[in-house]
């Protein structure tokens, strides 16, 4: 039977899984190599690109703006315009956070107007985070709510570098920034209280852009990308499913191929060794300027852990299939210092707490985290999924914890907004193990 894409699903699976796979593009990556690409001179050429629903949001957007992207065999080819022209329509960023705030960016520097948007969940995710710095920059941006909510109104034009200083990590931000900076007069400095992903500077500086980086401070002058090749790696919060699964399931033992393991974003990797998990990285490459390997986790027994600090931007996206993990480890997890995820696709804690506390977690919620005190056995529950594909994904994983008790998930559509193939993934590995 092939599994619904769209409704309620119900998930009855059971462990262990076993199996080598790879899993779909990097999103972070993908936006970026379409976006980057639509700016520059000349073909960028992208193996790998996440085929899902936020890319094709920000493929949309790339469009709009007078970009061409077509596939040709294994490859997609973004052509950019000579200028970016301004989009006839309103743009529809859909779920993508990513593809709202990085062309908040773009747009700031293009002559016209343009208005973005996108669904229930997005048009309540916090924009003047973006408008602020780039008002200082000279832009012309204004949104709904005071300035607080999508949709976003950009009339773009002449823009001046300006140093940012950012109060929480956000590559959003920070990419929004550096993008604008690539179209305003003079230098444009972005520094974060704390590292978070770099694949903006790494793409750019690929593409020929000088990218200056001192310490939490990254810069650029004015400058237009080269086009050329990216090749996307694996995801590694499409893969944390299944590795948090795999290090706590009995008899299990997965490996995940070409996996992206950007120092960025591998904070995973670390709290998984923390908690006891037997971890293994083959194959260590760089391929167009990001690290990837073959990492392979066998189940054993985990303990609790401390997750705080500067380790959080480089799991953020992580943090509710990790939720759902610690609730199998011995002892107590906290994780602090994690109040951005209030702020994703859905408030991520909240979202977490309630649905692990009725399945029989015991967890606290703080402002900024929760403590977890694990050993917990799950039991089934009927979970609203709020538009999120993280916590719809992170409860089928939960699911495997409930010895064959049944996890409903409300809606599933939210899945193909990051990783259309997770449960054809899921399955073959519990299937295999059979
Ligand atoms: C992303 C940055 C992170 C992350 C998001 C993708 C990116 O968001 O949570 O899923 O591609 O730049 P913030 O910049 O809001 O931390």
């Amino acid at each position: 039977m092939t599994t619904p894409t769209s409704g309620p699903l119900s998930c009855r699976r059971e462990g262990p899984l076993r199996g080598a796979i790879a899993v779909p593009g990097d999103k972070s990556i993908s936006h970026r190599a379409l976006l980057f690409g639509a700016i520059s001179t000349g073909e960028t050429r992208v193996t790998g690109l996440l085929d899902a629903e936020d890319v094709h949001s920000t493929r949309k957007a790339v469009e709009a703006l007078g970009a061409n992207v077509r596939t040709e065999g294994g490859e997609v080819v973004v052509t950019p315009p000579e200028k970016l022209r301004e989009p006839g329509d309103v743009i529809d960023c859909g779920n993508s956070g990513t593809s709202l705030r990085l062309l908040t960016g773009v747009l700031s520097g293009v002559p016209g107007l343009s208005v973005l948007t996108g669904d229930a969940s997005l048009r309540k995710r916090p924009v003047r985070r973006v408008i602020e710095p780039l008002r200082r920059m000279g832009a012309n941006l204004s949104a709904r709510d005071g300035d607080r909510l999508p949709p976003v109104v950009v009339r773009g034009g002449a823009l001046r570098g300006a140093s940012h200083v950012l109060e929480v990590a956000s590559a959003q931000v920070k990419s929004a920034c550096l993008l604008a900076g690539l179209f305003a007069d003079g230098e444009t400095s972005v520094t974060e209280p704390e590292r978070s992903r770099d694949h903006t500077e790494r793409m750019l500086r690929g593409m020929g852009v000088p990218v200056r980086t001192d310490g939490l401070t990254v810069a650029v002058g004015p400058a237009r990308p080269k086009g050329g090749r990216v090749d996307v790696p694996g995801d590694i919060s499409s893969a944390a499913f299944f590795l948090c699964a795999a290090a706590a399931l009995p008899g299990s033992e997965v490996t995940v191929r070409g996996l992206g393991t950007n120092p960025t974003r591998t904070g995973l990797l670390d709290v998984l060794t923390a908690m006891g998990a037997r971890l293994e990285r083959s194959g260590e490459r760089e391929v167009a300027g990001e690290p990837r390997a073959d990492v392979t986790v066998r189940a054993a027994e985990l303990h609790g852990t401390e997750i705080r600090g500067p380790i959080i931007p480089r799991l953020i996206d992580e943090l509710p299939v990790v939720m759902v993990l610690a609730t199998q480890a011995k002892g107590r997890t906290v994780i602090r210092d994690a109040k951005e995820l209030r702020v994703k696709e859905s408030d991520r804690l909240a979202a977490m707490g309630e649905t692990l506390a009725a399945a029989g977690a015991r967890i606290e919620l703080f402002e900024d985290g929760c403590a977890i005190e694990g050993g917990a056995r799950l039991r089934g529950v009927t979970v609203r999924t709020r538009l999120d594909h993280r916590i719809a994904m992170a409860m089928a994983i939960a699911q495997l914890f409930t010895r064959g008790e049944e996890v409903v998930l409300d809606d599933v559509a939210c899945v193909a907004t990051s990783f259309p193939s997770f449960f054809g993934l899921l399955d073959g590995l519990a299937g295999s193990a059979r």
